[in-house]
């Protein structure tokens, strides 16, 4: 028996923002000492949209050094190019023809995307869900580490395995594929836009003030948070519904600086937005100079990177054939000599 395995990943679909490290990188790092982490950059989800090829293949390399910048150690874990492994889109067809359409026709993040397509939603964006379903069940994942907008995918996921996969075809003692669980954290599971505490921070919100980005240089991140929409009371809280910002941007210092909850509640609890803004700044910042330290050397010289996503590659390739094929046979496929 190995250890439990962790799966998770990001599209490169655009600059990170401290929404994607809080939500869910942040929390791959602890768990790469008890656990096998297999961390894609899913570049198949990141085409269900209108993209430029160039920029996809540019983002590709800069989120797989971002793992590694946060932390995400090679010798603990994998990190892969989700593409560069045919079964994804394998199993993805595999899991397709038993997943009933109207699963994926209630998804929200389906609607929402469809919405901004308008008359242009390829088969692709539908299909999200199922590929995301065959990227967690190929490596039999225990865990699966995401922010709160991934929760009906997730469900999903183990709704295919369970009533679609290991119920209809599964024979023996041990189910077909592994049912896996999501881990979404307590605090930080849903950051929100600097410009509206009722939306999420999103990388493809056009306007560039509603996140910050892991890359951003500390004089953006100053001016971001200086703009950053706030409400008229002294004294700031965490949970009160009708002061959203307070709340969000609480919780973003909360994180950053470390201090947790409490401390930030008592340390706040009388602050203006005045005194309370340049102390975000700072957290801010600091959380991310060895972040971008790193990140630059690992760009400037693309060696290790490659050297790392090779290794990775290999390491998930083993594990994706071995569940391709065990559900290929259950399906009644002819196995390949
Ligand atoms: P993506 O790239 O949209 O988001 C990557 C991760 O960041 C989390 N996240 C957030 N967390 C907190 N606050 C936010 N504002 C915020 N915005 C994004 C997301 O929940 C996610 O964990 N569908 C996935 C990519 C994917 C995947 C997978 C994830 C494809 N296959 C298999 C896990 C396992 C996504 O949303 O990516």
């Amino acid at each position: 028996m190995g250890r439990p395995r962790v799966l998770s990943g990001v599209q490169p679909t655009g600059a990170l923002h401290i929404g994607n490290w809080i939500g869910a990188i942040s929390s791959w790092v602890p768990l790469q000492e008890s656990h096998d982490n297999f961390l894609c950059v899913v570049d198949l989800h990141a085409i269900t949209v209108p993209h430029d090829p160039k920029q996809l293949s540019e983002n590709t390399l800069s989120t797989a050094a971002i793992y590694l910048a946060c932390g995400i150690d090679p010798k603990l874990s994998s990190i892969f190019i989700q593409s560069q492994i045919k079964a994804h889109s394998e199993l993805c067809w595999l899991l397709n023809c038993v997943t009933p359409l109207n699963w994926l026709e209630r998804m929200i993040q389906f609607k929402e995307k469809a919405v901004k397509q308008a008359d242009n939603v390829s088969v692709g964006l539908l299909d999200y869900p199922v590929l995301m379903a065959a990227d967690i069940l190929l490596y039999d994942a225990d865990l699966v580490p995401v922010g709160e907008d991934q929760k009906q995918h997730l469900e999903l996921a183990r709704n295919i395995a369970q009533q679609r996969i290991n119920s209809r075809f599964g024979k023996g003692q041990k189910p077909l594929l592994k049912v896996p669980k999501g881990l979404i954290r307590k605090e930080g599971a849903r950051v929100m836009s600097l410009t509206d505490g009722q939306s999420k921070m999103s990388k493809s919100d056009p306007n560039e003030g509603s996140r910050i980005n892991l890359l951003d240089p500390p004089e953006l991140i100053n001016k971001k948070i200086k703009r950053a929409k706030t409400d008229t009371h002294i004294g700031l809280e965490f949970g009160n519904i009708d002061r959203p910002e307070a709340d969000n941007l609480l919780t973003i210092y909360s994180v950053l600086s470390g201090m947790g909850r409490d401390s930030v509640a008592k340390e706040c609890s009388e602050m203006g937005w005045g005194t309370f803004k340049p102390l975000l700044a700072e957290a801010a910042i600091e959380a991310l100079k060895p972040i971008q330290k790193r990140y630059k050397d690992l760009i400037n010289d693309k060696t290790e990177l490659s050297i790392v996503l090779e290794q990775g590659r290999a390491n998930a390739e083993v594990v994706a054939e071995k569940t391709l094929n065990r559900v290929r046979s259950a399906l009644g496929l002819i196995e390949r000599n």
